[in-house]
């Protein structure tokens, strides 16, 4: 595995789950293990640095803006705002990268609807960790599960909140 991409717990995990419910995957964040996804599900990467972005899946480019209310930096949805009218079997959240914050995501609650199940990369740090506070006070009937992994580059954790059902406040 690489540091910049899902762990090996989490990326099991997520195969584990999509046997089962499905194949449709947004991603917040591309990098390799988006990539190698892209070859066995319908991956939509949503990514700001070009860097990034790949031609051979559904790999929007989205620049960063500022995101007032919050105080952060995040995606400009102009560039994926059609997205509202679909579904997925999983949102994975990995984007951007730590330093800039994810936050930013929590300004566009329409996305939590997108998708019974999200998962949240990085949770070992404390601003993911908090995201998912945020996310779990904005969801109802929410099954959490953290994933542990003792990776080379240490200890990492991941979060998913899984809804039974669509209903929810935003
Ligand atoms: C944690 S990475 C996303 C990884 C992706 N979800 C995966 O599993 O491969 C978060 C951001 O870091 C950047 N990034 C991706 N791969 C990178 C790499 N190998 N080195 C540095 N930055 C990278 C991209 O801008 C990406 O949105």
């Amino acid at each position: 595995m690489g540091a910049w991409k899902l762990g090996d717990v989490a990326s099991h995990w997520v195969d584990q789950f999509l046997s089962t419910k499905g194949e449709k995957i947004l991603e917040f964040g591309c990098g390799n293990g988006t990539i190698e996804r892209s070859k066995k599900y319908k991956v939509t990467a949503i990514e700001h640095d070009l860097l990034y972005i790949k031609d051979d899946f559904r790999c929007i480019h989205a620049p960063l803006i500022f995101i007032q209310d919050l105080s952060c930096f995040w995606y400009d949805i102009n560039y994926f705002k059609e997205l509202k009218f679909e579904e997925f079997d999983i949102i994975i959240i990995d984007g951007p990268p730590g330093d800039i914050g994810r936050k930013g995501i929590l300004s566009e609650p329409w996305i939590f609807k997108l998708s019974n199940c999200i998962l949240i990369d990085d949770t070992h740090r404390q601003e993911e960790n908090d995201l998912v506070s945020k996310i779990e006070a904005i969801l109802i009937n929410v099954e959490r599960v953290d994933l542990i992994e003792n990776s080379k580059w240490g200890l990492r954790k991941t979060t998913i909140l899984n809804r039974s059902d669509n209903i929810d406040k935003v």
